[in-house]
């Protein structure tokens, strides 16, 4: 699939920068970023414009250089330290497609480029010997725009790269599971997720959230705690596996025993199956989520969280105490992929709905688009301890919520390809439907 996937993001780039009046442009995968006063560096991550290219992930300093009609310039760099394993081009599908020149240093880079850079644009740290170079525009804002808003729309060969990004999330999910059940700590969790994987924490695609008990309440809950709780209530584990630069983000809630809790995380399986449902092309997806604050309202009142009516719940915002983020986002070689919010590629936006400034996505889904759906519903102390005393507090059943707030909240979130018709979920594929 990937010389379809090279041939479009040729296409794209190529019809971007006539847009734009450039030449060609420079992608630059990142330069290593030194701590503070010290000789380690934080660990490399690459640009996503350069990996969209071509999933080069451990090479920094290297550029692919692309002008419209003419094979890419894989300008490949390799250090020359004895201290450092000196990165080198595997032998995969990709490298073929590029030429490829071998440099070891800055000023080797400079040469290996076209003399005359004034028609072209680079995308990525801003270096400060770009201007002695004649770059002609450092991340110019509308090519950059153009760039973002088509990655909405994935190839054939990226959701193939996703999906596989799911299989692997699903084996660390199986084992993060079972090592719930068999009584370890967030720490060890974690370390059975990645280990399932065969992920390193720096190649996962971000820091997994692996909450057990009450932490299962903090959204992006940071801490992997090395003790084992004296009760394993409950175990919120959202975490992804990275697959050639592309990453998936899975959430499973898991209850140790029967009971409220775990029918509310059997309420919320299928809630969020029905969201999934309506994902297809056209449906805007301010729609979804307002779909979605409904259902979670109805749940939280027929789980007698909440004693008002439905109505008044929406209404009065009682229910977005419970579920206060966004039901999802673009996926794709970031966590959080650009473009959510773009009505086009000439910088129009498509406003959040006033009362859900986190929701990350306002665009129509478009096939291609790939999404998480991702419901939740939480107990969270800080923003229930204001309720308790306002105007709120006559809604709530604050015994219904001491009863579950041990076990701190519920997110599923599933990763959607969306397709001509529907989508194809490619979360479930890997983990089951169960
Ligand atoms: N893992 C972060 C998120 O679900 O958006
Ligand atoms: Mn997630
Ligand atoms: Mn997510």
């Amino acid at each position: 699939m990937y010389p379809a996937h090279f041939a479009e993001v040729s296409r794209r780039t190529a019809d971007a920068l006539a847009r734009s009046h450039l030449d060609a442009v420079i992608l630059h995968a990142g330069e290593p970023i030194g701590l503070f006063l010290d000789d380690q560096h934080y660990p490399f991550k690459a640009h996503p414009p350069f990996k969209w290219w071509a999933p080069l992930l451990d090479a920094p300093g290297s550029m692919i250089v692309f002008r419209a009609g003419s094979r890419p310039t894989l300008i490949f760099r390799v250090e020359t330290d004895f201290w450092y394993q000196p990165a080198t081009l595997p032998e995969s599908w990709w490298p073929a497609h590029f030429e490829v020149i071998e440099v070891h240093s800055k000023q080797e880079s400079r040469a290996a480029l076209p003399k005359d850079l004034s028609k072209t644009a680079w995308i990525g740290d801003p270096l400060p010997e770009l201007i002695g170079w004649g770059v002609g525009s450092i991340n110019p804002p509308d090519l950059m725009r153009r760039l973002d808003f088509t990655r909405a729309r994935k190839t054939p060969y990226e959701i193939a790269c996703l999906a596989e990004a799911n299989q692997i999330a699903a084996q660390g999910h199986r084992a993060a599971a079972a090592c719930f059940r068999a009584g370890g700590s967030e720490y060890d969790i974690h370390q059975a997720f990645a280990s399932a994987c065969g992920q390193r924490e720096q190649e996962l695609p971000y820091n997994a959230i692996v909450a057990l008990n009450e932490a299962a309440s903090v959204l992006h809950y940071q801490v992997l705690r090395r003790d084992r709780p004296l009760e394993h209530r409950s175990l919120l584990l959202d975490a992804g596996a990275s697959f050639a630069g592309y990453g998936s983000d899975v959430t499973r809630t898991t209850a140790s025993a029967q009971g409220d809790f775990a029918d509310l995380v059997d309420h919320m399986d299928r809630l969020q199956l029905g969201l999934c449902a309506l994902a297809k092309p056209g449906i805007d997806w301010r729609d979804i989520h307002a779909a979605a604050v409904e259902r979670i309202t109805a749940l939280l009142c027929v789980a007698g969280v909440l004693r008002c009516g439905a109505d008044e719940a929406l209404e009065s915002g009682a229910s977005r105490l419970f579920f206060p983020h966004g039901i999802g986002h673009l996926l794709g070689l970031e966590v959080h992929d650009v473009g959510g919010t773009m009505a086009d590629d000439a910088g129009g936006t498509l406003p959040k709905p006033p009362r859900d400034p986190a929701l990350r996505l306002t665009r129509k889904l478009e096939p291609g688009f790939v999404v998480t759906m991702e419901p939740g519903l939480y107990f969270i102390d800080a923003l229930l301890g204001p309720a308790r005393s306002g105007d709120h507090a006559k809604r709530i059943d604050w015994q219904r919520v001491e009863a579950l707030r041990p076990f701190g909240g519920v997110r599923i979130e599933d990763n959607l390809a969306v397709t001509a018709d529907g989508c194809d979920n490619l979360t479930r594929d890997a983990l089951g439907f169960s």
